[in-house]
C-alpha cells in the first residue's frame, strides 16, 4: 500500500470502528446551541466518529417558554433521531436544558437513551434568585412565589420548577411541571414517568458547592430545602425513599452516578474542558 495513504485508511477504519452513540445536547437558559459547542468538539476530538446533536431551539428568549412545551417539540427531534439509532442515544442537558432532557426521557417511550447527564440542573427545584435579576428585575426569591405561583408565572420556563419551601401548598396547587415529573403529585402519566427512566441505562448527576445559581447546589443531585433552609440530601428525600420515579432502583442497580465538584461556577460548567475530560467523556459509551 501507499505509505502516504496509511494514515487516511487509519482514521478511516477508526470512523468505520467506531462504536461511540450519538450524543444530543440541550443547552441552559438566556443561551443556544452555540455555548454547548465546546462540548461537541471535545467529545467528537476524544471519541472520533460520534456523531453530535446540538439542540438548537428555544434559544435565548425563548428558553423562557414553558417547560412541558419545550419537552414536547424538542422531545420530537430527539425522537426522531433516536429512531435513526436503534442501539440508542446519549443525552447531556445542562441547566435548564438538564430539566427538559429529564422530561423527555420521562415523557417519550420512543426515544432510548443509555446514557443521560444532567449538568448542573434544578432536578428538585431552585429557590434562588441570583441571576434572575437579569429576567425579572427587582425579583426576591422571598417574594417571587407571588409571581411564579399564579397562572401568568406557570407561562415561564422558572415558574415552572420554582420552588419555594415555605410555599408548598401554593407550589402543588399552581406548578404544572416540577411536582408532576417528579411523582409528587400522582397523575395518569405518573406510571410512564417513572418506567421510562427506569430504562437509563445511566443517570449521570452533576454538581458542586461552588456553583452560585442553582440554590440549593444539592438540587442538582437531587437534594433541596426541607420545610427551612435546611438541606436534606437525595437519599433523605421521598422521592427517592419511596422510590417515586427510579431513583432508588437506578442507584441500587449500580446506575446512578452522584458526581460533586468543587470550584465551579454555574457558567463554567459547559466552558470547562476539563469537565468534559473527567465528567462527561468516561461515561459515553
Ligand atoms: C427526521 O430527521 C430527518 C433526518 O435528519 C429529517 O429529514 C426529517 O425531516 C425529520 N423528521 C421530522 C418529523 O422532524
Ligand atoms: C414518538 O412518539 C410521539 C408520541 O409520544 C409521536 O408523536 C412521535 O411521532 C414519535 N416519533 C417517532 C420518530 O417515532
Ligand atoms: C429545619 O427543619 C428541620 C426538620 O424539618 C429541623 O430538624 C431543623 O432543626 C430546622 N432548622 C431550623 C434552623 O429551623
Ligand atoms: C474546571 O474544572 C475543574 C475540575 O475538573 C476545577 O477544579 C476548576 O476550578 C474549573 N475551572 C473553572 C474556571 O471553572
Amino acid at each position: 500500500m501507499n505509505r502516504n495513504l496509511v494514515p487516511f485508511v487509519l482514521l478511516f477504519l477508526v470512523h468505520l470502528c467506531s462504536t461511540y452513540k450519538p450524543v444530543v445536547l440541550i443547552h441552559g437558559i438566556m443561551t443556544g446551541s452555540g455555548s454547548m459547542e465546546m462540548i461537541s468538539r471535545r467529545i467528537q476530538e476524544k471519541h472520533p466518529g460520534t456523531k453530535v446533536y446540538n439542540v438548537n431551539r428555544f434559544e435565548s428568549w425563548s428558553s423562557l417558554e414553558t417547560m412541558w412545551h419545550q419537552v414536547l417539540e424538542i422531545g420530537l427531534d430527539v425522537a426522531n433521531i433516536s429512531s435513526q439509532h436503534p442501539d440508542g442515544i446519549n443525552l447531556i442537558g445542562y441547566s435548564q436544558g438538564g430539566l427538559v432532557a429529564r422530561g423527555i426521557v420521562q415523557t417519550f417511550a420512543n426515544v432510548s437513551v443509555s446514557t443521560f447527564i444532567s449538568l448542573s440542573s434544578p432536578q428538585a427545584g431552585q429557590y434562588g434568585a441570583g441571576f434572575l435579576h437579569v429576567i425579572f428585575p427587582g425579583l426576591v426569591k422571598e417574594s417571587a412565589y407571588e409571581l411564579f405561583y399564579s397562572r401568568v408565572g406557570q407561562h415561564t420556563s422558572v415558574g415552572n420548577y420554582w420552588k419555594d419551601p415555605y410555599h408548598q401548598t401554593l407550589y402543588e396547587s399552581y406548578s404544572v411541571y416540577l411536582p408532576y415529573i417528579n411523582n409528587h403529585i400522582q397523575s395518569a402519566k405518573s406510571e410512564d414517568f417513572k418506567n421510562n427512566l427506569l430504562r437509563l441505562k445511566r443517570l449521570v448527576l452533576i454538581g458542586g458547592p461552588d456553583d452560585q445559581v442553582i440554590t440549593p447546589w444539592q438540587s442538582s443531585q437531587f437534594g433541596y430545602y426541607d420545610t427551612n433552609d435546611t438541606v436534606v440530601e437525595m437519599r433523605d428525600q421521598d422521592i427517592y425513599q419511596t422510590d417515586r420515579i427510579g431513583l432508588r432502583a437506578l442507584d441500587e442497580s449500580g446506575r446512578l452516578h452522584v458526581v460533586t465538584v468543587p470550584g465551579v461556577n454555574h457558567f463554567n460548567w459547559h466552558m470547562n474542558v476539563s469537565i468534559v475530560d473527567d465528567c462527561l467523556l468516561p461515561y459515553l459509551d
